[in-house]
């Protein structure tokens, strides 16, 4: 399994947002930005639902057809991320959303936690790697 290195999350620092693909119960693809979101581990992601609609419901359909896409634009470096997500309502993730929201924009009330746990990144960086899944 692939592991979120110092690397991997200094780009997940400076990306301003991430891109969260999800998809329907009909198998149809959504993506969208968010800009809440942080690593919480060596495998573990969190994107905090805000205002999350067709994602959520897609996240409840197809929990473990998730992908999250970062990078860093000045350094021209990205990764992707898959794996299976978990709505959370409480708990230590849900309480680091509501600071990491509350930080920025103290009035937002966040809906959940989404927790991905990562089990394949690859390199989305341009270049002789590109597509390539990490080890
Ligand atoms: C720059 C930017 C940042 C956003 N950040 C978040 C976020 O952190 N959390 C969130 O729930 N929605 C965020 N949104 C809103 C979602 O991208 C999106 O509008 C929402 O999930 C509804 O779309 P959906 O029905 O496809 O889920 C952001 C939108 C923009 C344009």
């Amino acid at each position: 399994m692939a592991i979120i290195t110092d690397e991997i999350k200094e780009v997940a620092e400076r990306a301003r947002a991430w891109a969260l693909a999800t998809v329907s119960k009909d198998g149809i693809p959504n993506v969208i930005p968010v800009s809440s979101a942080k690593v919480l581990s060596e495998d573990e992601i969190l994107l905090v639902n805000n205002f999350m609609r067709k994602t959520e419901d897609n996240l409840k359909a197809n929990p473990d057809k998730v992908a999250v896409s970062i990078w860093d634009l000045r350094a021209i470096k990205g990764y992707q991320f898959k794996g299976e997500a978990r709505i959370e309502t409480f708990g230590k993730a849900f309480d680091e959303g509501v600071q990491l929201v509350k930080s920025v924009t103290p009035q937002l009330n966040p809906k959940s936690a989404v927790v991905v746990k990562v089990k394949s990144i690859y390199i989305t960086s341009p270049g002789p790697n590109a597509g390539k899944e990490l080890p």
